[in-house]
């Protein structure tokens, strides 16, 4: 296994690109089976995450290219089952199921189960497929959801922690080929909804309301083959500003959308951090000292909780007390107790964390448990003195295109190493 092996203390300073959304190429990629003509998705970052999700459309019978960023896939004949090994090793392989039950009117999955981050249900993903006329039967820990015709409804998508992303996305896709029209209320708003919108309107779907709580679709007959830009990666780009911050050093974020980032920079504009735009490109820098903040994680356009983690790796330094409240994920602090390996004061309250910042960090093997928490762990690698090894790197490498080779050109002394025993 691979680790990141970080010397800690060096500022930040230069350019960096940010690429292309995993959490928007995922439900795009899967949206391609929606057609048997050809699908050209660009600007997909080169992550395990997409590697993957091109193995799973190969594996369900698509041909499927993957090269310098560009995913083409033709899904000419394909199968609607997707076996355990393959959704459980990502769980958003689950967006797979809207666009097989729309194209073949049955999809056999098996259930995601849980993961670190808390419970990963799917409940509201079935409950939408039922008001689209899926019959949903559940046995032997697969879903078998099949429909002789989908018919479009008016469906309200809230949960217990508000709207799902990509439950929001199957249903969407399956609606594309129902009859009549489908009204999703309490839609997910996130960015990565719209990209897809936006795709499979190029496809010639007929979806409007996306990036509000009211999508709304009108059933077409067939879709046909399109192309696409996804857009920039805003967990990426966020993770990039926090760790200008963290390391006290300036720097230029090439090709971030700033309107997909105001909850952060808002948020970080109060802790002391000053993001602006030059030109096109957003810049982070220290405005002067760091100051606590609070923060609850929520729906878009609140403050992310795939923020969450990284953002308490700079409060950590930040001196003062900060609560961080995560209303979305119930176990996703599974970094905390590898921050204070690095000498940080944190404290869990139910779904908070007491941070009692400013302590100074130090360098130590630490272990990442999931995509985000490696990120905090590296920020604070970054940040702390002396040489911090994070072991299980394979969890930032499904999220993170390339992110050593990235840091070192900021400046970062960070090297992949193999794991020490
Ligand atoms: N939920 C339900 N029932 C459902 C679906 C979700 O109760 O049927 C609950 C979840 O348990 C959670 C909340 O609703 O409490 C929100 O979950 P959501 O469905 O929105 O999450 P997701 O669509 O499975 C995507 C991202 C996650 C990101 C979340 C929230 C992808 C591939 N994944 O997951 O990304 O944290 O939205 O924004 O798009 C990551 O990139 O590190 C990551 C985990």
């Amino acid at each position: 296994m691979e680790s990141f092996l970080i010397k800690g203390g060096v500022p930040l300073r230069g350019t960096v690109d940010i690429s292309g959304s995993k959490n928007a190429a995922l439900p795009i990629m899967a949206a391609a089976l929606l057609t048997d003509e050809p699908c050209v998705i660009r600007r997909v970052p080169d992550l395990s995450d997409t590697r993957f999700m091109v193995q799973i459309l190969k594996s369900l019978g698509a041909e499927v290219s993957f090269e310098s960023g560009t995913v083409t896939v033709q899904a000419k004949k394909i199968r609607g089952y997707a076996d355990y090994e393959l959704v459980r090793k990502m769980r958003g392989s689950i967006c797979i199921a809207g666009p097989l039950l729309a194209r073949l009117r049955k999809a056999r999955i098996s259930l995601p189960g849980g993961c670190i981050i808390g419970a990963r249900p799917i409940n509201l993903h079935l409950k939408g497929f039922e008001a689209l006329g899926a019959k949903i039967k559940i046995e032997s820990g697969y879903v078998d959801a099949t429909a002789k015709k989908l018919t479009g409804n008016s469906l309200f998508l809230g949960g217990r922690a508000g709207p799902t992303v990509l439950g929001t996305a199957n249903v969407m896709m399956a609606a594309t080929l129902a009859d009549e029209v489908t009204v999703i209320e309490s839609a997910a708003c996130e960015p990565e909804v719209v990209d897809l919108a936006n795709f499979l309107n190029a496809m010639g779907a007929k979806i409007s309301g996306a990036g509000s709580p009211t999508i709304t679709i009108t059933g077409v007959k067939k879709l046909h083959g399109a192309e696409h830009e996804v857009i920039p990666d805003r967990i990426e780009a966020a993770t990039f500003l926090i760790a200008a911050a963290a390391t006290n050093g300036e720097v230029v974020l090439r090709g971030a959308r700033a309107d997909h980032l105001r909850a952060v920079i808002d948020k970080l504009g109060e802790a002391g951090v000053s993001v602006t735009l030059r030109g096109k490109n957003l810049v982070a820098r220290r405005g002067g000292k760091l100051r606590p903040v609070d923060i609850t994680t929520l729906p878009y356009a609140g403050f992310p909780t795939d923020v969450q983690a990284q953002m308490m790796a700079l409060l950590a330094l930040t001196p003062g007390i900060s609560i961080i409240t995560e209303r979305i994920f119930e176990s996703r602090f599974m970094h905390v107790s590898e921050l204070a390996r690095l000498g940080a004061d944190i404290e869990i309250e139910g779904p908070s964390a007491i941070v009692k910042g400013g302590r100074p960090l130090s360098g130590a093997p630490v272990m990442a448990s999931d995509l985000r928490a490696s990120a905090a762990l590296v920020i604070a690698g970054l940040a702390a003195k002396g040489e911090t090894q994070v072991n299980r790197i394979y969890h930032l490498d499904r999220g993170y295109e390339r992110m050593d080779e990235k840091l070192r050109k900021l400046g970062a002394r960070i090297q992949r190493v193999e794991e020490k025993a």
